[in-house]
This record gives C-alpha cells, structure tokens and sequence, in this order.
C-alpha cells in the first residue's frame, strides 16, 4: 500500500452525503483506508445534500456507521477525530448551480491552503434520478473538464433499460471524458472476483482446459437469502434483472469466459471483457420462454424464522409482478465456448447465501473402471466461491482406501481466511483506492453497460407485455421456482453452495 504523501491531494465530494450509501458504504471505506495510511496527507470529504446539518451533526451519524461497519472493528476515539476533522457538511440543491460554484469556490481554496492542484472526486450517492442531473451542473460550473484532476462516479443502476442507459451515458459524455467516469458494480471491486483474474491467468494450469473441448457446462450464481430488506420502492421498479443480471452477474460471466488479456491495463482488460458481451447469443423475442426463468417468492421459513412473501414487504406493491428471481441459460458464441451452457441465477429470500461459479467438466473420454467401481461417480468439477465463504474448491475423483478399486469423489480446498492471514477489503475500499489513483479496470466502459443491455432487453420487453399470472411462484427458504429445471440439458443439474472448510458453524446471512 502507498502511504499518504505518494497520494496527491484529494477533495471528495460526495451528493448524497447525508444518505445510506455514505453511511453504510463509503464512510466506513474511507474511514479504514485512512487507518491503512491509504489516504492522501491532504484530503477533504465534502457531503452535500439537501437536508439541513451542521458538520457535528452529520459527523455524529457518521461516526455510528463507521463504528457498525468498519473493517477496523472498534473505532478508537483519537483515530474518529483525526479522521472526522476532515469531512464537512454542505446544504444545497443538487439542481442549483449555487451548490456547484460554492463546491469550486472550496476546492479553490484548499488548493490555495495546500499549495498545489487537488484532485476532486464528484461521487454520485444519491438517486439515480439524480445521475443525469448533476454531471451537467458540473459542467456548467466549470468542475469538470479538467481532464486529470476531476473525476465522475456513477452507482449502479446505470440506466433502467437499454435507451434511459444510453441518454445517461451522454450526458455523463457531454459533461466528461470516459476515462473521467467511474461506473461503480461493487462485485468488481471483491477479492474472489478480482483472483477470478489471478487464477485464471496467473496459472498455466487450467487455462488449457478453460474451453467447449473440456468444459461441459458453467454455472453462476449469486444468491441471497435476504428479501428486499428497506429498499421496496426502489426494488419494485427494479427487480431481479434489473438489479443483479445486468451488472453482477454479466460481470461474473465476462471474468470467466473473456480471453486472456495481454497487459493489466484497463482498457485493455474492459476490451477483452466487452467481446464476451458481443459473442453471447441474442436472445430474440421468440426464445425468451426457452431461456429464462422469472420468479417472485411467496411467504416461507429462512433460517428457522417465518418470512413474509415479497408482496407484503414494506414499498412493495400488493399484487406487484416485479421478479425477484431469475435464472437464464446463455451461449457464448465464440471458438471457446460454442455451445457450452451458461447457467445463471440471482434471487432473493433463497435457502442461504451464496456466490459462486461452478466449472463443471466433461467427464473422461472411455471409462476403463469397472461399473462397480464407481457408483458416486462424477465428472471433476471446480467452484470459485466468491462469498460469503471465500475459495476455490477442486472435487474430483480418488481410489476409496481398500482392497478393491472404488472410486469416490473428494476436493481440494483453497480458503482465503486460511491461506492469508489478512482480512479482506470491503469492496468500496478497494473501488475507492482505485477512483483516487485513476485506475478504471475495476469500472465499467459505458460500452459494456450498452452491451448487457442490449442482450436483456428482449427479455424485459417480453416480460413487460406479458405479465407472469403465477407469482408467487415460490416459497421463500427454498431454491427458486421449480421451473428453472426446465433450463437444463439433460444430465446437468442446478449445483448447491459448496462449503468450504474453515467456515464453521452458523453460515453468514449477507448483510
Ligand atoms: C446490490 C443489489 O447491487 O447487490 C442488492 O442492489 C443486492 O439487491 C446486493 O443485495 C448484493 O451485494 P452483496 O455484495 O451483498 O452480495
């Protein structure tokens, strides 16, 4: 980690800083990269937003999310107030140039105090409403052309379909040069997601066998066992493709099928990631029915607590056909992948929950055992599970200890908590450590959001002019609905969450 004085100045200004994200999120980052010495020696974090606080007041709330959600664990009272000194609060209108020109008229000072040019970090934590809005207030007030020294950051949703992504991406363009934008998927900046990179080409081992040739089928899920939790009114707009497939789990799929990428450059890994949007088969409005799976979940039992279904949660409309499920089977046309199946699925108030990528390879070529030797037999299969437990798993096949030669399957485990004694990031941590040092690999090219987009709309534009008449269609603690088998080639199979060892006990709910 670089210490503070390679850092240059830095003002971050954050719209929406009196909000959840600043609080739950980014504070918290900010907050443990500064006990990581991985902040500048010059900094300031300016929240705006619209409510009315004094610096106290809003350093008061968020000091308690610091204290509830820092890597750090307990948050020592000397290291708050040397850290705290450096927020304020800022009052204003987001569609006032006011609030723009007070903003450069404080960046100017600190450049002015600190003796030299500052970087400025504009982030947009705010509603999504807001994203075409404030890039051309910048612009107006003059903050953000200078190429170098200012920066944009976008949260996800990046758009609500193909044609509202495309107008936000030209506004964002109008105002900024790509290389100024950060579009945030906060799943880039995880660990497992990043080693999805380090283990695939920074191993000559299994990129020969990374093909149709060896590779039957490839399942992603991100599954969850939480429901809407606070974000009804946003999610009932949503909903699961909309929030998780377009972004997460297209990321997910590019990370596992792109080819290998010749430099750790940005552009050239964002490059190699966006043909692998362009090589998944489209999925034409007449297929939609063959390829995808919607779901909405009914009331049910998740970890031995009753659960209500998602019609009855708080934002959520009573007879809402918004999909909390969704599982889909994709191709990727392309010479290493042709006709192998993508299987993806994200859904809420599942059984537990689980991130993971499972590789499922061919089996062997001529059997030679005997029958008998080899009931539990399957072919070798590895996960890279991405969270909550943290590793990769290798299950192949081993000669059972005796006389006689039978064959059991048995794994080979990687965990992160045992194999690295550091704990790992909060993902902001790392996306914010990226933004200051203007590394955009872990950020997605306006291309890219256009690219996922395109491959999903159909399937929104079916859904939308055929409501789905069965919600809810499953129990909450189960798997989904009972459909989603009808997604598979024969012989393949919906995989469950691996366990890793060393994640013992009582498994994490996420959040
Ligand atoms: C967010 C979605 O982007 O990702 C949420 O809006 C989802 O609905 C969350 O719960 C999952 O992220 P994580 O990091 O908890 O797996």
């Amino acid at each position: 980690m670089k210490t503070n004085d390679q850092l240059e100045p830095t003002v971050f200004v954050i719209f929406g800083g009196a909000g959840d994200l600043t609080w739950r999120k980014l504070m918290p980052a900010l907050f443990d990269l500064s006990q990581d010495r991985s902040v500048p020696a010059n900094y300031s974090i300016i929240a705006v937003d619209r409510v009315d606080l004094s610096d106290e007041k809003l350093r008061r709330r968020l000091h308690d999310g610091v204290k509830k959600f820092s890597r750090q664990g307990k948050v020592k009272a000397a290291e708050w107030s040397e850290f705290a000194r450096h927020i304020s609060y800022q009052q204003g209108d987001f569609k006032k140039l006011q609030i723009y020109n007070i903003l450069g008229e404080h960046c100017a000072k600190l450049e002015k105090e600190w003796g030299t040019k500052v970087h400025r970090i504009f982030y947009m934590a705010t509603p999504p409403s807001m994203f075409g809005e404030i890039p051309k207030y910048l612009g107006k007030a003059g903050l953000a052309s200078d190429r170098k020294w200012a920066r944009i950051v976008v949260e996800k949703p990046i758009g609500y379909d193909l044609e509202s992504a495309r107008v936000l991406n030209a506004i964002l363009a109008a105002n900024f040069e790509e290389c100024q934008i950060f579009r945030i998927d906060h799943y880039l900046g995880k660990e497992t997601v990043q080693n999805i990179l380090a283990f695939r080409f920074a191993n000559p081992l299994f990129e020969p066998l990374w093909n149709r040739r060896y590779v039957d089928y490839v399942t992603i899920a991100a599954v969850e066992a939480v429901g809407v939790e606070h974000r009804g009114g946003y999610y009932d707009q949503a909903g699961a493709m909309r929030d998780m497939v377009q972004n997460h789990l297209m990321q997910l799929l590019c990370l596992v099928a792109m080819e290998p990428m010749i430099s750790f450059n940005a552009d050239e890994i964002r490059n190699k990631k966006v043909d692998v949007l362009h090589a998944i088969r489209p999925i034409p409005h007449e297929t939609v029915q063959q390829c995808v799976v919607r779901g909405q979940y009914g009331p049910g039992w998740v970890e031995g607590k009753k659960v209500p279904g998602y019609r009855a949660e708080n934002g959520v409309s009573p007879d809402s056909q918004t999909e909390t499920f969704v599982a889909l089977k994709l191709f990727v046309d392309n010479w290493r992948w042709q006709d192998v199946p993508f299987y993806l699925r994200t859904g809420k108030r599942l059984s537990r929950q689980a991130t993971e990528i499972a590789i499922q390879f061919r089996g062997v070529p001529h059997q030679s055992f005997p029958p008998e030797s080899g009931r539990d037999w399957h072919p070798s299969r590895l996960v890279l599970s991405i969270q909550p437990e943290e590793g990769i798993v290798m299950e192949f096949q081993a000669k059972y200890p005796g006389p006689k030669m039978l064959l059991r399957p048995v794994d080979m485990q990687f965990n992160y908590r045992g194999g690295f004694a550091v704990s790992s990031p909060d993902a902001y941590e790392t996306l914010l450590w990226d933004i200051m040092k203007n590394d955009a690999t872990l950020f997605m090219r306006a291309d890219q959001v256009d690219a996922a987009w395109r491959l999903l709309m159909p399937v929104l534009d079916v859904w939308k002019a055929a409501p789905p008449g069965d919600f809810p269609n499953y129990a909450a603690g189960t798997w989904g609905p009972e459909d989603t088998q009808r997604l598979l080639v024969r012989g393949h199979s919906w995989p469950l969450p691996t366990e890793l060892v060393g994640y013992p006990g009582k498994r994490r709910r996420n959040k």
